[in-house]
């Protein structure tokens, strides 16, 4: 079965071609990063716009890609929520119009379900079970997950999504959004030990997270070394990336420790755009190792938001009997 995947549930048009037997064929994705750069997060319609003008160009550069025609299709999934209403209408729309049109399956897929099995396209998946870690923009979750759709909460962020604190610690030192990634880059030349940050809940028992008092301690460490331009040097720029790095790092670690511990398993998937975190990595990468237990992620590419994970998830989804009716559906608030 070969099924097309739509993504544009925020700033990313992603699509993909995936073939049952095959695996991934074809993908291709368009960033709006540079629309909305200037504002300094997603402007929700400016999004929708873009998602109008690229959707239908890039399924027919995925197609081109794969040597195949539209005619091949045998289902198509899209991403049906969360994410922003109008952002997720365009690839609803266009997905579910399209398979109208040539006669085949759609689903919608949960934007998030996508995320959680990405790390199945890389050559060594992970098998069932597992705990999953979903570090997002929009989420930080721990998921204990047993199969397809045999999903239960673990733990979550009572505040901010780890994604979310990485752009806004980012957003205090001038740094561009999505601030992750400058983050990650400008804490590399950061001083270790000059700054020591809260490690938030890691002391109380549970798996909830909680980063806005980080948010704060990090703000207040700004202000505090501001010169006369209103931001610390770039010395203490990369000293704060560095603490704060280290800080979330390290209570996702701690974290991540715990529900294996209280789940019994062996294995842990990270995902979303924070999984694409180096000194995450490595670090979840070295202490699972003393527990003899391993960590599995999708490349780099594939932890952001693409196309390649929905048309995954949604493969899964119809193996399993699932379509969507005639009507477009999306859901933008939808708890997994
Ligand atoms: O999964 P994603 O592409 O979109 C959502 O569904 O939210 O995640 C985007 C988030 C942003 O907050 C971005 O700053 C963060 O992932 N991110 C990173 C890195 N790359 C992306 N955070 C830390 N380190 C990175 N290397
Ligand atoms: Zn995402």
């Amino acid at each position: 079965m070969r099924v097309l995947g739509i993504e544009t549930s925020c700033d990313e048009t992603g699509i993909a071609l995936y073939d049952t037997d095959k695996g991934l064929l074809a993908d291709a994705l368009y960033s709006q990063i540079a629309v909305h750069s200037e504002y300094g997060g997603v402007v929700p319609e400016l999004a929708s716009r873009d998602h109008v003008r690229k959707t239908l160009p890039l399924i027919e550069e995925v197609l081109n890609k794969a040597g195949l025609a539209k005619t091949d299709l045998d289902a198509i999934a899209y991403t049906s929520g969360p994410g922003l209403i109008g952002a997720l209408m365009v690839g609803a729309a266009v997905g579910r119009s399209m398979a109208y049109a040539l006669g085949i399956p759609a689903v919608g897929v949960h934007h998030m379900e996508g995320h959680l099995l990405a790390p199945m396209l890389e050559d060594n998946p992970p098998a069932f079970p597992f705990v999953a870690l979903l570090v997002s923009g929009g989420h930080t979750q721990l998921v204990k997950v047993e199969g397809i759709g045999r999903y239960e909460l673990l733990g979550e962020s009572l505040d901010d999504a780890a994604g979310e604190a990485f752009d806004k610690a980012a957003k205090m030192m001038d740094l561009d959004y999505p601030g992750g990634p400058h983050i990650a880059r400008i804490a590399e030349r950061g001083t270790k030990g000059r700054f020591t940050f809260p490690r938030p809940m890691t002391d109380r028992p549970g798996l909830d997270f909680s980063f806005s008092g980080l948010k704060t301690f990090t703000l207040n460490t700004v202000t505090e070394h501001a010169e006369a331009n209103g931001l610390p040097s770039d010395q203490t720029c990369a000293d704060i990336a560095l603490a704060f790095q280290e800080a979330v790092v390290a209570t996702l670690v701690i974290k991540c420790r715990r529900a294996l511990k209280q789940t019994g398993y062996k294995r842990l998937v990270i995902a979303g755009g924070v999984s694409a975190n180096k000194s995450l990595r490595e670090q979840l990468e070295a202490q699972l190792a003393k527990i003899n237990a391993s960590v599995f992620y999708a490349r780099k590419e594939f932890c952001t938001d693409n196309g390649a994970m929905i048309a995954y998830a949604g493969a899964q989804r119809l193996l399993a009997g699932e379509t969507a009716d005639l009507a477009i559906n999306v859901t933008p608030r939808w708890p997994m």
